[in-house]
């Protein structure tokens, strides 16, 4: 077969279950990438806990060379009880910080579905998750997170401590195109994020979305809203969201609440964008919502579904083949229909399978989708 094009891809596996999790996602990938002529050459690199064992630093100079020279990173997960008493500069958190930075990945793509078939799976009533469909668009490489901090005595004896939470004019531009540009391709509606009743980062952001989508997309509705209501709103309500966007923290903290309309985190993906390249595609970097979970790694149980799913994203965004990326999510789909579910996913009386199992199901349904088309 003529290879058409050749990728190469950077696989961070990190800490925890993100190994067993990345396993099963490149196994798709190949498998995907291969049965449609292309090449792809997967290289290994630390990052977190895994690296800071064996290089002394969470984000060692010879992952950044690797990042640098892929086409696209997929990560797995960082962190772990062991790291907990390293200095914050010295956590595998920091790492995965620093390769967000490294990347310029500032818009971070967070797709919270409910699948027919995961209607059950969630806490939450039937006819109030059925059809969610959200897209959150969160700020990844500024805010609270990224800015200056400090932690000194103070004269009482204490300490004070300070995070700077500061946003450029610029910074919420790129972010706000991005979500208007998704929002184009959905249902044309963006609801923004922010705490602009008490907060200066948040009155800029709101004047300069409101501006950049009635200047460059007057096609779009926007909807402004308050953190502490949306949180509210998005459990009663969730159909009444498309594209989400919003700042760093409260990314963060609305997408794991987000993760339980899905029926579980472990299906979620997540893509992180950064510069468009000549051809339309971006720099990105792909990894699965959940985090490291050291207290079911290496016991073969992790949800793959999330890390398979964000290499449907690094198809899309990254590698430029939306085809394949929507074969990707069809298996998906395919395999949660007929029942092949991971222990996150089962009701008492069901049977679970493993994360080789649970990789090895998508991949069967992988086949079947391509050969219907
Ligand atoms: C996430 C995680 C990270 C974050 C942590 C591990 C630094 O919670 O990707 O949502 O806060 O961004
Ligand atoms: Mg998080």
């Amino acid at each position: 077969m003529n290879v058409r094009r050749a990728f190469r891809v950077a696989v961070l596996a990190g800490d925890g279950v993100g190994p067993e999790v990345t396993r099963e996602a490149v196994h798709v990938l190949s498998e995907v990438l291969h049965a449609a002529g292309h090449a792809v050459e997967c290289t290994e690199a630390l990052i977190g806990g895994a690296a800071i064992d064996a290089t002394g630093e969470p984000f060692p100079p010879a992952t950044r060379e690797a990042v640098r020279h892929a086409d696209a990173v997929l990560l797995g997960a960082v962190g772990g009880a062991k790291w907990n008493t390293q200095p914050p500069t010295l956590r595998p958190e920091a790492g995965l910080l620093a390769l967000r930075k490294a990347l310029g990945t500032f818009a971070n793509l967070r797709p919270v579905r409910t699948l027919p078939a995961m209607v059950d799976a969630t806490p939450l009533r039937p006819e109030i998750v059925r059809d969610t469909d959200i897209l959150f668009v969160r700020e990844l490489t500024g805010g609270a997170y990224f800015g200056a901090k400090s932690r000194v005595a103070d004269a009482t004896g204490g300490e004070v401590a300070t995070d700077d939470w500061r946003y450029t004019t610029a910074e919420i531009e790129r972010v706000v195109r991005i979500a208007g540009s998704l929002a184009r391709v959905r249902r044309g509606h963006v609801t923004s994020v922010d705490k602009a009743n008490v907060l200066a980062t948040s009155q800029l952001w709101r004047d300069v979305t409101t501006r950049v989508l009635r200047e460059e997309f007057a096609d779009v509705t926007l909807v402004h809203a308050y953190v502490d209501a949306f949180a509210m709103q998005l459990l009663r309500e969730p159909r009444a969201y498309d594209v989400v966007v919003t700042e760093n923290l409260f990314g963060d903290i609305l997408t794991d609440e987000a993760a339980v309309l899905a029926g579980s985190i472990g299906l979620l993906p997540s893509a992180s964008l950064g510069a468009e390249r000549a051809d339309g595609t971006r720099v990105g970097l792909y990894e699965p919502i959940h985090g490291s979970a050291p207290d079911i790694a290496g016991r073969d149980i992790a949800n793959p579904i999330g890390a398979i799913a964000s290499v449907g994203l690094m198809l899309r965004y990254s590698l430029g083949l939306p085809a394949l990326a929507d074969e990707v999510d069809a298996a998906v789909q395919a395999a949660l229909a007929s029942r092949a579910r991971t222990r996150d996913l089962v009701t008492a009386d069901e049977v679970s399978l493993g994360t080789r199992a649970m990789g090895a199901a998508v991949r069967a349904c992988v086949g079947a989708v391509a050969l219907e088309r």
